[in-house]
């Protein structure tokens, strides 16, 4: 299969998966089950989950471990946009070329839902991960690099050092916990649905570290040089709100040859993995994805 054909396949698959996980109809709760659909299941590249469980199947693990898992990063991102998104954070009115949660069903909800996501995360993986023996592990990785270790502890740095002037240390800093982490998290947990060897776990964290960070430094880029309707999100913004971005350091090329050559070393990472063709693609897709 073409890998274009095999990123549209394996989305499909997930999102099947994402669907049956959460809850269609239950009494007194329609609608935060409505706005948890509607954040999760409307749109989105589905990156994480379709590199978690490339990465599980590339090593030999099974899709009955990795699915729940991709399915839990997705919801867990899928709530970090709904907060990202609120009026206090970024403040921004569309999300997957459509309104965001919070536009839709009022902040409230929006903060519920971005709740319940991020808890119903840990229930996937907990009940659904076939083999229990790793779900230990996969708990601890997703909850640290969502949390303190990851995800929170970017978005506080990004918010605290809007309109200050900061070093690129620390713009690195935002750029790899924000993002980076989640993506990192995505490959690392393929590698333990796998159980692949320590090392092997490691080389696949470390590619997916350098592969969220061209993430977004790519997302910086485009903010400047894309329209709203190619990304289905504002763009423009990160000069308005006075954040701290790449192209802001670094300019448009210097910015875009960084990212280019963190896929470069990301690829050298994997180059003894057997048939990784498919990963090395969506490895390039992250600098040549058009939104
Ligand atoms: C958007 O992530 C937020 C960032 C981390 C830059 P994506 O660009 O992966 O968003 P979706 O999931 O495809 O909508
Ligand atoms: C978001 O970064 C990272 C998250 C953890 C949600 P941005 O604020 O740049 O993402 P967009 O541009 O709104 O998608
Ligand atoms: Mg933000
Ligand atoms: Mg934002
Ligand atoms: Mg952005």
């Amino acid at each position: 299969m073409e890998y274009p054909q095999l990123i549209t396949t394996t989305r499909a698959e997930l999102e099947e998966f994402l669907s049956g996980a959460i809850p269609q109809n239950q009494a007194y709760l329609q609608l935060l089950l409505e706005a948890m659909r509607y954040s999760v299941l409307g749109g989105g590249k589905r990156l994480r989950g379709i590199i978690t469980i490339t990465v599980c199947r590339l090593l030999g693990g099974d899709d009955v471990n990795s699915f729940p898992v991709a399915s839990a990063i997705e919801m867990i991102h899928a709530y970090s946009l709904v907060h990202d998104d609120l009026p206090a954070m970024d403040n921004d009115d569309y999300r997957r070329g459509k309104l965001s949660t919070h536009k839709k069903y009022g902040e409230d909800i929006g903060i519920l839902a971005g709740d319940a996501l991020l808890t119903h995360a840990f229930w996937i993986i907990a009940a659904q991960t076939k083999d229990k023996t790793i779900v230990p592990q996969l708990i601890e990785d997703v909850a640290l690099l969502s949390g303190i270790g990851g995800m929170v502890a970017g978005q506080i740095n990004d918010i605290a050092s809007e309109n200050t002037e900061i070093s690129l240390e620390k713009l690195n800093y935002i750029h790899r916990n924000k993002t980076g982490a989640l993506i990192a998290l995505s490959s690392k947990c393929g590698a333990v649905c796998a159980k692949a060897s320590s090392s092997r776990i490691e080389a696949l964290n470390l590619f997916g570290e350098k592969i969220g960070l061209a993430f977004q430094i790519m997302d910086d880029i485009l903010d400047v040089t894309s329209t709203s309707e190619k990304m289905g999100k504002a763009v423009g913004k990160d000069n308005d709100k006075g954040k701290n971005t790449y192209p802001k350091f670094l300019g448009i090329e210097k910015s875009r040859q960084r990212a280019e050559d963190l896929i470069s070393e990301a690829k050298e990472l994997i180059v003894d993995i057997p048939n990784s063709g498919f990963l090395t693609y969506l490895a390039d897709y992250v600098v040549n994805r058009e939104n």
